[in-house]
């Protein structure tokens, strides 16, 4: 009824969102789409630097970051936290060790996620903070297969806790290294510039009402916040 009454029935709703955001997105589309089952979702999943180009050229309704840019006016709501936590496969020598510390974990092969990643940056930037480096032996564009390296025993990583979400990580765990989680947010994020349409506006209104409890829900009952 509230479609009528706003205006809209169908159009079209234009997603991009940071790769690391995709293992809980469809999972807000699902209810606004069983209330508003005529509209169109388009939803680009790329890393942080191929979101932030699409913000600048102006495509889409909303993007999802957890680390926006600064240098690009914009309005946001923050939304959810994405806590980043080390991961290694559980006969790993190092997930037998307790008191871990980063100093522990800066001695094992790492697999890093590629330039303009957001992970990658959010890693980076809590490094330069502890004044460590770490032992990057590989560099790959995907969360899914940095996870089956980590299973393969192949090194260890950091990647948000979001990534180990529905199932699928047989083998891994969480390494309880002092220094961490990087506690970061998620950001739904956008251009001050664009107009925003009514079926923009009414999925901020269903994320903000429903969306955000929601998946603070699932974060609980998947044990996302745990250390
Ligand atoms: P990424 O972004 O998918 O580019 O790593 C995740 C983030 O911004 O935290």
């Amino acid at each position: 009824a509230i479609g009528n009454i706003k205006g809209f029935k169908s159009g079209t709703l234009r997603l991009a969102v940071v790769t690391t955001s995709k293992y809980f997105i469809p999972h807000l589309l699902g209810p606004f789409l069983e209330k508003y089952p005529d509209i169109d979702i388009q939803l680009n999943i790329g890393n942080r630097q191929q979101t932030i180009e699409r913000l600048k050229q102006g495509i889409d309704d909303f993007y999802v970051f957890s680390h926006p840019p600064s240098d690009i006016e914009t309005q946001s709501i923050e939304f959810l936290t994405n806590p980043l936590v080390a991961i290694a496969h559980e006969d790993h020598p190092i997930a037998k060790k307790q008191n871990l510390t980063l100093k522990d974990l800066s001695k094992e092969p790492f697999i890093m996620r590629e330039k303009g990643s957001g992970t990658r940056y959010a890693i980076e930037e809590f490094l330069k903070h502890h004044n460590t480096k770490l032992n990057v032996k590989m560099t790959i564009e995907s969360n899914e297969a940095i996870k089956h390296l980590v299973m393969s025993k192949l090194g260890i990583s950091i990647l948000s806790a979001h990534t180990l979400m529905y199932g699928g990580q047989s083998g891994l765990v969480r390494l309880p290294i002092k220094e961490l989680p990087i506690n970061a947010h998620w950001f739904f994020v956008w251009s001050k510039s664009k107009r925003q349409t009514l079926l923009a506006a009414e999925f901020l209104d269903h994320i903000e009402t429903n969306g955000r409890s929601l998946l603070q829900k699932e974060m609980i009952s998947n044990d996302i916040l745990s250390r």
